[in-house]
């Protein structure tokens, strides 16, 4: 039989590789060194470390580490073109970035080769996704930057960016950090991941080639102390980061009381569910790119397979099938399905995560497929029998193995499903739209898929729930990350008096100081509670489930008011918190109860606190000692603010966009969750219902702490809340000492979102206590907020911070 006969015959792939010369001679072209790419110029190679191709373990080029110095100078150049670069056009900067994208595509051959010999990663994937998607990030931030003003008036960029990667996607990440950051106006470093590197360096040439103003973009090279040199730099305004979950944290605890913002795309455990209606064949060509997409190392990744009971062996056999048709082998080979992990490391951690999952009852499957005998492969793995507890259904394993478990009902799979500390992406796959649509909103996580998997565009946000980080890269939201108001920027710390203190009529004559700054009086604690026994008792209650509730401790601290003592509130503690969040935990469903109900209530309750209008104000004077004028003036502005919070409810939605794609993806507005929110001591009705409004009218449930100094006006306030129909656990009070409670707050990992109006050493507790889930904190930082601003605070300013984005990707058309 002659060759071509043969091939007829067999249907074997031949070898169809890719060149690798043009990348190796651009490396050539550089002396096979680099060093960093700092103001516009390449820096004379610092001490080297090796990138090496995982493939054949061959070096590729000597790059330099970053150190300390090099990461200032770094900053120092950013900085210094921050100016120009935040001064131009939006157009001028757009053409910048459509520059970019337009050499990206220029090169497109040399990106992909260069990208699958640093990281492994097939060519065919390489050269039709990563760098298509990263010309596309760029051409839809050019759009950005050219509208910038007109979509997101009053907002300014950060200042300078400092932008860590990882090593899955390395130019790709490069994109979604860089593009954003630049069309809003800001700068940046940008360390890439120690195991790929190289193009970033191509990149950063390119940026030098189309005149991109020295300083605009920064490559630092090195390994993780490269990075923290960056988190730790004080004159950098914004870190955006993404790679594994422990670093984010990490990176969370060091930017804690900083005031740089940040944002984290982390690690994920993401479901893929297979319903029992679903077209079956494609749902496992949808996992082979679920799970074998880069090798699996995709943050975003379909590890954990739920397959309907009723069909799991029939899809199993089918999976099993299938997996023996993968091939892989060098990432060069056009005909690969998969490549070589990124390093020696990575196979070692995912081959001992294996043996665990199996030693901890789980079955292996792997195919009888051809592997190359050294580089770093491994061959397509499938691990059944597996419990939910067994520690590769719940730990990010990020290699090519897929773990499965079955499921009944389709509860089952949603709590199956949800059941992990993650969130950042989930598929579903079923022929039943109805079922499809009741499923996707009820999984924990920033992006969906139906019938479909890993698809992704520059236009729709992806970003994760829980600890998956925060933050959306890509769309508007992902624009949103790297601006913020002009007059937040310009904020002064609150020092002086407060705007109460100002409208004081008496000075008080308290003694000790409270967290916030303020002055109060002592504790009840302190006192011999024996001193009490034969007063009245006068004890605010806590509010807590809907019911009135007594302090756990059962101590209770007076308030002081303009004329003396005016009452006593409990003193709360860590259980009186647990109780709280577990009712407001109970109390989730309001999240989905209909917008056009919440804002009915918020109108309910602005209406019952207007017929009581007289009585709130006499009790805002007797605590704060404002004039009745000021008083009155308080309580006239929460009912507006109440008023305006209703009117958002049902009009602070989401999008539909139109990706590239068969599909739509509808961005979803959804509450966080459980708000802990801990009010200014000042304002002591209107700071809280300055918070508490726009957290419920976007469907979130609250643990709030009051005013410490005036807790009053909200112990009376839930009354208000009783009479407007507000369920139970929607909002529960807890009062007490504000900075012991915001730290229970912030270490409970039930809460999901913390507010917190405290000093700048309190705001930095709570941050850096608030690392354990990842929660999304606001923090006034002592800063001067003023909630009784309307024009800042009653509109999208806490709407955005009580909500976040889940895209939902539908196939739609033809
Ligand atoms: P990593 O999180 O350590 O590395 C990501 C980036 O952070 C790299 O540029 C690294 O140099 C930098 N970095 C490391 N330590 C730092 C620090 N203290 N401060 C600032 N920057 C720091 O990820 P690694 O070690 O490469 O991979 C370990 C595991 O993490 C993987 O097996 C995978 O499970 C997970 N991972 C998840 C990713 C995701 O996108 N979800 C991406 C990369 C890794």
């Amino acid at each position: 039989m002659n060759e071509i006969a043969k091939i007829f015959e067999t249907l074997e792939y031949g070898p169809a590789p890719e060149g690798a010369q043009p990348a190796l001679d651009w490396l050539a072209a550089h002396g096979g060194r680099f060093g960093h790419f700092i103001d516009g110029k390449w820096t004379a190679p610092g001490e080297a470390f090796a990138s090496t191709n995982p493939a054949n373990g061959k070096v590729l080029a000597e790059l330099s580490g970053g150190t300390a110095a090099d990461v200032d100078k770094a900053v120092k150049a950013a900085r210094a073109a921050f100016k120009g670069w935040a001064a131009l056009s939006g157009f001028e900067r757009g053409k910048y970035l459509y520059a970019i994208a337009r050499e990206v595509q220029k090169h497109s051959r040399l990106f992909a080769v260069l990208e699958s010999l640093d990281n492994g990663k097939p060519i065919r994937e390489s050269r039709d996704v990563d760098i298509p998607l990263v010309a596309r990030h760029f051409y839809h931030h050019a759009g950005w930057a050219q509208l910038r003003d007109r979509e997101f008036p009053g907002l300014v960029p950060y200042g300078v960016c400092g932008q860590i990667i990882p090593w899955n996607f390395p130019l790709l990440m490069l994109s979604w950090k860089i593009a954003p950051a630049l069309a809003a106006g800001n700068t940046v470093i940008l360390k890439p991941a120690e195991f790929t590197s190289l193009t970033a360096l191509l990149f950063a040439e390119i940026c030098g080639r189309i005149g991109l103003p020295k300083g605009v973009v920064n490559i630092v090279t090195g390994e993780g102390e490269t990075g923290e040199a960056i988190v730790n730099h004080p004159d950098i305004d914004k870190i955006a980061f993404t790679g594994s979950t422990e670093v984010g944290k990490a990176i969370r605890a060091a930017t804690a009381g900083s005031g740089k913002g940040l944002s984290l795309e982390l690690g994920g455990k993401s479901p893929y569910i297979v319903f029992e209606d679903a077209d079956l064949d494609s749902a496992i060509e949808g996992l082979v790119d679920a799970i074998w997409f880069n090798q699996g190392q995709v943050c975003c990744a379909g590890s954990r397979l739920l397959v309907q009971e009723s069909i799991e062996e029939r899809f199993l056999a089918k999976l099993k099938k299938r997996m023996a048709t993968l091939r892989v082998g060098d990432p060069l080979d056009k005909a690969v399905d998969i490549g070589a992990l990124v390093a020696p490391v990575q196979v070692a951690r995912v081959t001992e995560l294996v043996k665990k999952g199996v030693a901890e009852g789980g079955t292996l499957y792997e195919p009888d497929i051809d592997v190359p005998g050294s580089g770093c492969f491994l061959r397509p793995m499938l691990i059944s029998d597996v419990s939910p507890a067994n520690t590769v259904a719940t730990e990010e394993i990020f290699g090519p193995v897929l773990v499965e478990m079955s499921f009944r009902t389709p509860d089952e799979a949603v709590a199956l499903a949800n059941n992990t500390r993650y969130g950042l992406a989930a598929t579903l796959w079923s022929e039943n739209i109805n079922l499809a649509l009741d499923i996707a909103p009820r999984l924990k996580a920033g992006v969906v898929w139906i019938n479909g998997t890993n698809q992704f565009d520059a236009a729709v946000g992806f970003g994760g729930y829980r600890e998956s980080g925060f933050g959306r890269e890509g769309g508007r939201e992902g624009m949103a990350v790297y601006l913020k108001p002009a007059w937040e920027k310009a904020l002064k710390p609150a020092g002086g008096q407060s705007p109460v203190d100002k409208l004081r009529t008496k000075p008080k004559t308290a003694a000790a100081t409270s967290s916030h700054g303020e002055s109060v009086e002592p504790r009840g604690r302190a006192r011999n509670p024996l001193d009490t026994a034969d007063r009245l008792d006068q004890t605010a209650k806590m509010y807590i489930g809907g019911k009135q509730a007594r302090p756990d401790s059962g101590y209770s601290r007076l308030v002081h008011g303009r004329d003396g003592v005016l009452g006593e509130v409990g003193e709360g503690n860590r259980k009186d918190i647990r109780n709280a969040v577990e009712a407001a935990r109970a109390a989730l469903g309001w999240g989905t109860t209909a917008a056009h109900n919440r804002a009915q209530i918020l109108y309910f309750l602005a209406e019952n606190l207007e017929y009581r209008r007289k009585e709130f104000a006499e009790r805002i004077r007797a605590q704060s000692g404002v004039t009745a004028a000021a008083a009155e003036n308080e309580v006239a502005q929460t009912v507006e603010r109440l008023f305006a919070f209703a009117a958002w409810a049902d009009k602070y939605d989401g999008a539909v966009h139109n990706p590239p794609a068969r599909a739509i993806a509808a961005a979803m507005v959804e509450p966080l969750g459980v708000l802990g929110i801990v009010a200014p001591p000042e304002l002591p009705l209107l700071g809280s219902v300055a918070l508490l409004a726009p957290a419920i009218a976007m469907g979130n449930t609250v643990v709030l702490i009051p005013s410490e100094p005036h807790p009053l006006s909200m112990t009376d306030f839930y009354q208000v809340l009783e009479t407007s129909d507000v369920p139970s656990g929607v909002v529960n009070i807890v009062t007490g000492d504000a900075a012991s409670l915001a730290r229970t707050l912030a270490e409970h990992d039930g809460v999901d979102g913390l507010w917190c109006c405290a000093t700048a050493e309190i705001s930095a507790m709570v941050e850096k206590a608030s690392v354990g889930n990842l929660k999304q904190t606001w923090t006034s930082r002592g800063l001067a907020f003023d909630l009784a601003d309307t024009e800042r605070f009653g509109g999208d300013y806490f709407l955005a911070k009580a909500t976040q984005v889940k895209n939902v990707w539908i196939p739609y058309g033809a």
